[in-house]
């Protein structure tokens, strides 16, 4: 008789095939969902996300770590209902635009809790941040200095460092290199220093770094804590983002935990205790808690199998961007041996979202789910061919609720005038 099994570390916390084989998250039917909420759509384990905002803060305190901030990177995952759940556990936000900034303040986070980024902002958008009260702009070249003058504010602030570390991830997604468009080099940043002396009702705070995403190595960090050591001595230190997460099985990122100790002993060791700590994390927060359901419309058979679901790069452009690897299973049938390309429905050839899948013999009408697309997944959607974005759905002891609903064809024109 079959039996309930617990699945990968790739799934949200708490999901499971059931006696029937079936994917449940959240307590939630998958088939169920699909039905109730047609496909695709992010379904999000909301349980899943509340466990890793509290994990961090966990670990930041049992490094005897009082004074920090956990700043939710907003761009992860830029829906209200999630940046709520991440305001109500006491995160803070970074917010890398006035629209970000906006859906913060709507998502119920304190102006105070938000750190501002942006390497190319107006003075319409940077003086809007200061008039909101945002607790931290983080300095990210010579203009915004000069912009802050000219808008006379009161505002803390932050330098951005560019270290000169790379840590090893796709290009596309690695930041902390001198040749980077973030940011200032060190020789940059004590002219910066010098500079913001003179500029009054800026209080520089201190110092910011962010060396990439999708990081599984500790070692690059402690580098760049290294460089910040060199710049002076500061009362508050923001780490960035940059832990990375398990896109497939095989995949072992650090834990939380392990990743914590490591990146605030090194701040212990490099910059001394007593100053008050950030980190941004974005992706480590948000990726594994959801999964996507398609609806596969198409098997075609010719030199390999491809099975066409009703999504694909207007809802996970990331296998195209960053060649980034997905698995994927069909929701009621775990395992199988039918090796394929699982696509999406646009018109081009590079819109595959999983290459050498391996499911159960896939056939028009099955629900298949690709886990850990909450990161950067709703956050770069489009609609390209005209396909409207998915829905996002919360899920919890076996509710479920839609926090943002699907786009209807009216959305596509909108706008026209
Ligand atoms: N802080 C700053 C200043 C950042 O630029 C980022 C991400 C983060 C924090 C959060 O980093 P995380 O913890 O998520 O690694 N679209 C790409 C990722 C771009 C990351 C941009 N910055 C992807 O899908 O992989």
């Amino acid at each position: 008789m079959a039996v309930a099994q617990s699945l990968s570390h790739v799934f949200p916390l708490g999901s499971r095939v059931d006696e029937r084989g079936r994917l449940e998250v959240g307590g939630c039917d998958a088939i169920e969902l699909a039905a109730e909420f047609g496909t695709p759509a992010y379904i999000v384990a909301e349980d899943d996300l509340r466990t890793r905002a509290r994990a961090f803060k966990t670990a930041i305190r049992d490094c005897g770590q009082d004074d920090f901030q956990v700043t939710f990177a907003a761009k992860a995952f830029p829906c209200t209902a999630v940046m709520s759940l991440f305001a109500q556990e006491g995160l803070g936000c970074d917010v890398a635009s006035a629209g970000e900034l906006h859906l913060a303040l709507r998502a119920g986070f304190a102006p105070s809790a938000v750190v501002v980024h942006g390497n190319a902002r107006g003075e319409a958008e940077l003086g809007g941040a200061v008039a909101a009260g945002v607790g931290l702009v983080v300095i990210d070249n010579m203009d915004d200095i000069d912009r802050l003058e000219r808008l006379g504010a009161e505002q803390r602030v932050l330098i951005r460092v560019t270290p000169g570390v790379r840590g090893v991830t796709h290009e596309k997604i690695s930041t902390g290199q001198a040749d980077s468009k973030f940011g200032l080099g060190p020789s940059d940043v004590l002219l910066a220093i010098e500079r913001l002396r003179r500029v009054a009702g800026v209080e520089l705070a201190g110092l910011h770094m962010h060396i990439g995403s999708q990081l599984f190595d500790v070692g690059p960090f402690r580098e760049a804590i290294a460089v910040l050591a060199g710049l002076g001595d500061f009362p508050v230190y923001d780490l960035g983002g940059g832990l990375g997460v398990a896109y497939r099985t095989n995949q072992r990122p650090p834990s939380i935990e392990d990743f914590v100790a490591g990146l605030v002993g090194a701040a212990h060791d490099q910059l001394g205790r007593g100053r008050r700590l950030l980190i941004e994390p974005g992706r480590s927060l948000v990726a594994n808690g959801v999964v996507t359901l398609y609806t596969v419309e198409s098997v075609k058979r010719n030199v390999s199998t491809w099975v066409g679901v009703d999504g694909g790069m207007s809802d996970n452009l990331r296998p195209m961007l960053y060649n980034a690897e997905y698995e994927a299973e069909i929701a009621d049938r775990f395992g199988g041996s039918t090796r394929c390309h699982v696509t999406g429905k646009h018109c081009e050839s590079g819109d595959v979202i999983v290459r050498d899948a391996v499911l159960d013999d896939p056939r028009p009408g099955d629900i298949l789910v690709t886990p850990a697309t909450g990161a950067y997944g709703y956050a770069m959607a489009n609609n390209y061919n005209g396909v409207p974005r998915p829905p996002v759905i919360f899920c919890k002891d076996g509710g479920a609720r839609a926090v943002v609903r699907r786009e209807t064809l009216e959305d596509l024109h909108v706008r026209d005038v």
